[in-house]
């Protein structure tokens, strides 16, 4: 199983976590992974003023746009879901 985590302190909310949770529970679904791939939330990783922080695994991304969840999802937590 693997974990995405998605900071939902004040700053990543304001830049869209929880448009960036939609968008990766969506495609989870769609990509019929849901018993491969969990999604929790957490509170502040320190990387507040970059845009949302979200950890895949043991690796962590800083930045993410709601507009690029799509893409990150396609480029980066596949191939790890993939890899796990
Ligand atoms: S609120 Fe998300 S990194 Fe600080």
């Amino acid at each position: 199983m693997l974990t995405i985590t998605i900071c939902v302190g004040s700053s990543c909310h304001v830049r869209g976590s929880d448009e960036v949770a939609e968008t990766f529970d969506k495609l989870i679904q769609k990509e019929n992974l849901a018993d491969k791939v969990e999604m929790v939330g957490a509170f502040c990783m320190d990387a507040c003023s970059m845009g949302v922080s979200v950890r895949v695994g043991d690796k962590i991304f800083r930045g993410i746009r709601p507009e690029d969840a799509e893409t990150f999802f396609y480029k980066e937590i596949k191939s790890l879901v993939a890899a796990n």
